[in-house]
C-alpha cells in the first residue's frame, strides 16, 4: 500500500522536491491527535515486554528509534510512538537557531533506495526545543536528544555550544547524542579528533555531574560518529570515549562516499552531501561489529544505516548493536517498517 499508493503520491508534490514531501509528511504527522495516537500506539504499535531492552540504564520499551535528522524540533513525538517506535531522536538542535543551507539540499535516489541531503541543522535552536519538550510533559517513551554545532560558531570555541544546549535540554531527555559527525557543518567531523574531542567530552560530563541532582546519576550521553573513520581514527576515538566514561556510540551517520549507487544516478550522487539508505547497510554494520568486538561488548551501541528490511536490523544486532534507527528506510519503505523490524527482532530473540 505504502510503496503502491503512498509513495507515489508523496513523490510528486512540490514538484518533485524532497524536501516538500518531508514538510508535508512532518506536519501531518504533527497533527494527529493525542487520542489516536494513543489507540494507535496500543494497536498497530504494540510492543510487548519480548521486545523491551535496558540499554546504558534506559529501559526502552523497544528497541527500534527514530534516527536524528527526521524529526528535529520535536514537533510529532506523540506520533513516532504510535508507530511502533521504542525511542525517538530528536535534533540535531543547535545552540543559536539556523535556517541549514540553501535549497535544493535534499535528493532522493529511488533506484538505490539511498537519499543525499546537506540540510545543515537547519533548526530552530536548542531553547526552542526546550520549550516545546516542556509544553508536552511527559512523552511516555524515552527520548535522545542530539546536540550540534552552531555554524556560527568558530570550531575552537564548540564546547561552549554544545554546552549550551545540553543545559537547556538536560531536564528532557533521556539520552544525549553528541553530533560530531555531520558532514554538512564545516570542521564539524574534526570534533571527532582525539584531542578535541577528549575536551568536548570532559566538559559534558562535567556538566551532566553538575547538573544532576545529589539523589539521581548523571544522564547517558553518547558520541555519533560517521561511517568513514579509519580503523586508526576508530581505534582513538574508542579510546577516548572509553577514557570519558561515555555510555554509548550511535554508529553510523551519513557518507561522504559514493560506493553503492545506481549507475543511473551517479548525477544525483554528485550532490555534495552524506549519503543515506543501502549504500550504507555494509558500512555502518563493519563500524558496528569493529566497535563491539574492539570494546569486547562494553561499549553499547545503536546502530543505525541502511536499514531498509527488517533482515537489516536482525544483522545489526547481531553485528553487536543493542539498539537500532531508521530513517531512509521509513521514506523508502514507509510506517509499516517498524513494525515489521520489531516483529522480526523479537523473533530472532527467541531464535538466540
Ligand atoms: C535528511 C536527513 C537529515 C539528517 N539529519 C541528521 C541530524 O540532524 N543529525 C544526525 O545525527 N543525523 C542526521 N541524519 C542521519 C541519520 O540520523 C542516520 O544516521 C543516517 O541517515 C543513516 O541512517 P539511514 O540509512 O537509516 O537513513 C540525517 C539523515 C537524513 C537523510
Amino acid at each position: 500500500m505504502y510503496t503502491r499508493m503512498v509513495r507515489p503520491a508523496l513523490y510528486r508534490l512540490g514538484g518533485g522536491d524532497a524536501e516538500v514531501a518531508h514538510e508535508w509528511t512532518l506536519r501531518w504527522m504533527a497533527r494527529m491527535p493525542a487520542p489516536v495516537a494513543r489507540v494507535l500506539a496500543r494497536s498497530t504499535g504494540r510492543l510487548g515486554p519480548d521486545l523491551e531492552r535496558t540499554v546504558f540504564g534506559v529501559r526502552f520499551p523497544g528497541p527500534v528509534g527514530l534516527a536524528a535528522g527526521m524529526d528535529k524540533n520535536g514537533v510529532a513525538l506523540p506520533a513516532w510512538r504510535a508507530l511502533g517506535f521504542g525511542f525517538a531522536e530528536v535534533g540535531t538542535v543547535t545552540a543559536h537557531p539556523q535556517p541549514g543551507n540553501e535549497r535544493p539540499r535534499l535528493f532522493r535516489l529511488p533506484a538505490s533506495d539511498a537519499i543525499v541531503n546537506r540540510m545543515g541543522f537547519n533548526n530552530a535552536g536548542s531553547a526552542a526545543l526546550a520549550e516545546r519538550l516542556r509544553r508536552y510533559g511527559a512523552l511516555g517513551y524515552p527520548l535522545g536528544i542530539s546536540i550540534g554545532k552552531s555554524k556560527v560558531t568558530p570550531l575552537d570555541r564548540a564546547v561552549e555550544d554544545y554546552v549550551t544546549s545540553l543545559r537547556r535540554l538536560y531536564a528532557f531527555g533521556d539520552y544525549f547524542a553528541v553530533n560530531v559527525s555531520s558532514p554538512n557543518t564545516p570542521g564539524l567531523r574534526s570534533l571527532q579528533d582525539a584531542g578535541v574531542l577528549r575536551e568536548l567530552l570532559a566538559a559534558l560530563r562535567h556538566e551532566t555531574e553538575v547538573l544532576a541532582t545529589s539523589a539521581t546519576i548523571p544522564k547517558p550521553v553518547l558520541v555519533k560518529i560517521a561511517p568513514d573513520l579509519t580503523d586508526q581514527e576508530l581505534e582513538e576515538l574508542l579510546q577516548v570515549c572509553t577514557d570519558e566514561r561515555v555510555a554509548g556510540l550511535i554508529a553510523t551517520n551519513t557518507t561522504v562516499g559514493r560506493d553503492g549507487v545506481a549507475p543511473a544516478e551517479q548525477g544525483l550522487a554528485a550532490e555534495p552531501g552524506g549519503l543515506s539508505g543501502r549504500p550504507l547497510t555494509a558500512l555502518s554494520h563493519r563500524i558496528v561489529r569493529r566497535v563491539h568486538d574492539r570494546t569486547a561488548g562494553e561499549l553499547p551501541v545503536i546502530g543505525v544505516g541502511g536499514v531498509l528490511d527488517p533482515d537489516d536490523a536482525v544483522r545489526l544486532v547481531d553485528a553487536g548493536a543493542s539498539l537500532v534507527q531508521l530513517y531512509t528506510g521509513l521514506v523508502v519503505r514507509g510506517p509499516g517498517l517498524v513494525r515489521r523490524t520489531n516483529t522480526a527482532l523479537a523473533r530472532a530473540r527467541v531464535a538466540a
